[in-house]
């Protein structure tokens, strides 16, 4: 499609621009202007994209300063809502909560035709289904038809990882949502050894040894498999019967707990910055930046999405425009 046609997309909370990949991934969107307040993603993000990121607080970021814009993105802060996270909602003592108002006050003014949300499944459910009420009330009352599901990237991405996530789209005109579905499932023949590699020796920092780690011979005793994931649970060492690779989160690179270990004929290890990204998705072709931590690279991996399943319903996003 011709550059200049492309329908536009403005990104908020940004991240590393997992959402969106999935999105110009399907050549007719573009994104023509991305927020996110972290430095380090900030870097990762400008590495892979032609986008300038505007690095400022969301809070003070005015509607005149962002361009005008078709498509809304943001999968927006999740630990007011996430189970592991504050359950605090909108109340949530540090204001995380209030970012959906933020995001409120800029589709007011700006009304994107298209408001593509994303988030941990646990937002439905949350002060009993209260904190999506508003969100969803919020939605109607500023015009928009609202459709949503929770889509679990090992069922609808073809990808090895059970990570469920809750996808809202909303749009300004009523036909284009009574067109639009959600994709279908598919199977997943992806399987964990197309993405982590068992083989090869990784740089050592990357092992458990009896030197580096207090739980090793629990780990040595319970991990006998090499062709599954398992977790170090604090007491235990939990093996993935269903050989799909637990929720990836921002603690990747701590060494502790629940953070998923494989068995390689070169020893015990975490997974590599690089193979949490291809756990979620991005392509080989999306590049690291050296400067950036591995650290920083855990948590902004953690923080993204899965690509695929993003791409998926840009896709049918795309197929309802076009219809
Ligand atoms: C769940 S992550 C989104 C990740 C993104 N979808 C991706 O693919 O990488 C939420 C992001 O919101 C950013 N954020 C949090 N508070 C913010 C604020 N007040 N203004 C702008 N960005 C903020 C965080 O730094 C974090 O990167």
């Amino acid at each position: 499609m011709n550059k200049e046609k492309k329908i536009t997309c403005a990104s908020f909370f940004a991240g590393v621009g997992g959402i969106d990949l999935g999105f110009e991934q399907t050549d007719f969107f573009k994104v023509i202007y991305a927020n996110e307040i972290d430095t380090y993603a900030k870097i990762t993000y400008e590495y892979n994209f032609k986008t300038k990121v505007d690095c400022r607080d969301i809070n003070i970021v005015k509607s005149k300063d962002i361009p005008d814009f078709d498509v809304m993105l943001a999968g927006f802060p999740c630990q007011a809502f996430s189970l592991a996270g504050y359950r605090e909602g909108f109340d949530d003592k540090k204001g995380r909560g209030e970012l959906f108002f933020q995001l409120e006050r800029i589709f007011l003014e700006k009304q994107p035709k298209i408001i593509f949300l994303e988030n941990v499944k646990n937002l439905v459910g949350h002060d009993n289904g209260n904190t999506f009420n508003v969100i969803l009330n919020r939605l109607h009352n500023a015009g928009y038809y609202v459709k949503y599901q929770v889509l679990n990237a090992m069922h609808y991405g073809n990808i090895p990882q059970n990570r469920e996530r809750i996808y809202i789209v909303a749009f300004k005109n009523k036909e284009l949502y009574y067109k639009f579905n959600f994709p279908d499932p598919i199977k997943l023949e992806n399987k964990i050894h197309n993405v982590i590699d068992f083989k090869n020796k990784k740089d050592s920092k990357f092992y458990y040894t009896k030197n580096n780690c207090k739980f090793y011979d629990e780990l040595k005793n319970n991990m006998i498999r090499d062709d599954t994931i398992y977790q170090w649970r604090r007491i235990y060492v939990r093996e993935n019967k269903s050989n799909v690779c637990p929720t990836l989160t921002a603690n990747m690179g701590t060494g502790g707990h629940n953070v998923p270990l494989i068995k390689t004929t070169h020893g015990i290890r975490k997974f590599t910055p690089k193979e949490c990204f291809y756990i979620q998705g991005f392509p080989k072709t999306y590049k690291l930046p050296k400067e950036v931590s591995n650290t920083q690279l855990y948590k902004q991996a953690g923080n993204s999405v899965v690509v695929p399943v993003i791409n998926r319903i840009a896709n049918e996003i795309k197929n309802t425009l076009q219809s």
